[in-house]
């Protein structure tokens, strides 16, 4: 379904996420006929450029980016594109925008800051200064959202300033990708799983978001952020919230967004003391990678004196009716043994076997949501082995791929997220309590480890981790599952 006339402004059109993800993700709507003939893209950043020198580039990131092109399409989507050179941090080039904007002032206008966090505040500031604001403008922030609570709450404010908080779309790319928003659909449109959800019936959740690749060119960025606020504040703890949360009223963004935060304030805090037990922060060495021989994480950052984190595992917990007693084992870092998101729901076993030894043993169930890559769902049962040897039991696989269920295009998160910020639908959006709540959560962890002697243990490359990442979870008799 088309969505309505629009003008997407890009600030940082020349940078990085805009060429490899938002310009092929609008593309993919364009091809989808999501995009009405009236949908324009201001493409800005600072540098002096020819809008036909800029479409070549787009040209040619797109090119990279999308394997077979619709090339009648493409010529189409390439006349959307206009470039204005804009100075975020300075009054070049405003003029030119609001001139450009001025000729459509009813169509939804969307800011879409592909910039530096720094640049958040000038270029709010500029937006208000120029009058650009209308009812149906929406602006668009992305991670990170402040280093911490104060800095985040500085931010805010300055982007509140301008905008309403219905007008602020903050991105949390994992809330817009599908296997993600498929976790509402399992929980929320099945019978079956609801009356279990709870620690009566649960033992505890895993959730891993392993990743291959190391900072590769991020590095600058990483060291100054870790993996505790790169990762945990956001992905994880919006995929904790979508497994922990109650059943909200509707799919309406509040409904969902409150349901969400009750869940963020519910989690066990922790103190100096139960930061030293419940978490591990992790640092890669060399090691080897699918491709080869790797280096280690200060080799690449060029110094010695580093104790950023590029791996975190945490136990926690959830202090509510439902979940008091079940762990929620947090995991995620570079250079892991294999690029893999999973959530594992570990059911408790049967209350009594009317099996006998021979039979063997009886795994609880366990339901694994895979995320990426290989999207699907897989539910671990028992069943009798085949044949008339007598009662011995197997534990199978009930899966579901979706790749075979559907033989579809995956879809990007953002060409679901971008056309739901036109729509001006704000459920996969982060509001601004939630992220006061993530960041009032993982706070004390950041300052017991910037106290912590310490420094983070070293991992080598292709491993899963630290070993003491393996013990933090056996030590309550259990253990990560990698049969993935
Ligand atoms: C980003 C982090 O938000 O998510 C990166 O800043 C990380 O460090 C990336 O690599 C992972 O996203 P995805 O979609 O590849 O799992």
């Amino acid at each position: 379904i088309e969505v309505d006339p629009f003008d997407l402004i890009v600030f940082g059109a020349t940078g990085d996420l805009a060429h490899r993800k938002l310009l092929p993700a609008l593309y993919h709507r364009d091809c989808d006929g999501q995009l009405p003939d009236e949908a324009r893209i201001i493409a800005c950043a600072r540098r002096d450029l020819e809008p036909g020198k800029y479409r070549e580039w787009a040209e040619e990131s797109v090119r990279e980016h999308v394997g077979d092109l619709d090339e009648t399409v493409f010529k189409r989507f390439l006349e959307r594109i206009d470039y204005l050179a804009v100075d975020a941090g300075a009054d070049k080039g405003w003029q030119d925008l609001a001139g450009v904007l001025a000729e459509r002032p009813d169509v939804v206008r969307a800011f879409y800051l592909a910039v530096s966090p720094d640049f958040f505040g000038p270029i709010c500031e500029r937006i208000g200064a120029h009058d650009l604001v209308t009812d149906t403008t929406r602006v668009v922030i992305e991670k990170p959202i402040g280093k911490d609570g104060a800095s985040a709450k500085k931010l805010n404010d300055t982007v509140g300033e301008v905008f309403r908080e219905d007008q602020i779309f903050r991105i949390d790319h994992y809330l817009g990708k599908e296997t993600v928003q498929n976790l509402m659909a399992l929980r929320f449109a099945n019978a079956l799983f609801e009356p279990l959800w709870n620690s009566a019936h649960i033992d505890h959740v895993q959730i891993t978001v392993a990743e291959s690749l190391g900072v590769e060119g991020r590095a600058g960025y990483y060291d100054t952020a870790g993996a505790l606020r790169d990762m945990v504040q956001n992905h994880l703890l919006q995929l904790l919230c979508l497994v922990a949360m109650e059943p909200p009223e509707s799919m309406d963004a509040d409904s969902v967004r409150d349901e969400k935060l009750k869940v963020l304030k519910a989690l066990m805090p922790l103190d100096p003391e139960t930061v030293e037990k419940r978490t591990v922060r992790g640092q890669y060495r060399a090691g080897a990678s699918a491709g080869g021989a790797v280096s280690g994480y200060l080799e690449e950052l060029g110094r010695t004196d580093s104790v950023t984190e590029t791996f975190v595992a945490i136990k926690s917990e959830i202090a509510n009716w439902r979940w008091s007693g079940v762990p929620f084992y947090l995991r995620t870092g570079k250079r892991l043994a294999a690029r893999v998101s999973e959530i594992v729901v570990q059911f408790r076993p049967i209350p009594h076997s009317i099996f006998d030894g021979e039979a063997g043993s009886i795994n609880a169930n366990r339901l694994v949501i895979r995320l990426q890559p290989n999207e699907g769902v897989r539910m671990q049962i028992m069943i009798k082995d085949p044949g008339p040897g007598g009662m011995r039991l197997r534990e199978v696989p009930l899966d579901m791929s979706f790749a075979e269920a559907f033989k579809v295009r995956n879809p990007d998160a953002y060409e679901r997220l971008i056309m739901d910020v036109i729509r001006g639908n704000q459920t996969l959006f982060m509001r601004r309590d939630e992220v006061d709540a993530a960041w009032a959560w993982v706070d004390p962890i950041l300052e017991c480890w910037a106290q912590a002697k310490d420094a983070p243990k070293g991992y080598t490359s292709g491993t899963w981790g630290p070993s003491a990442s393996i013990a933090l979870i056996e030590r309550d008799g259990r253990t990560w599952f990698e049969d993935m």
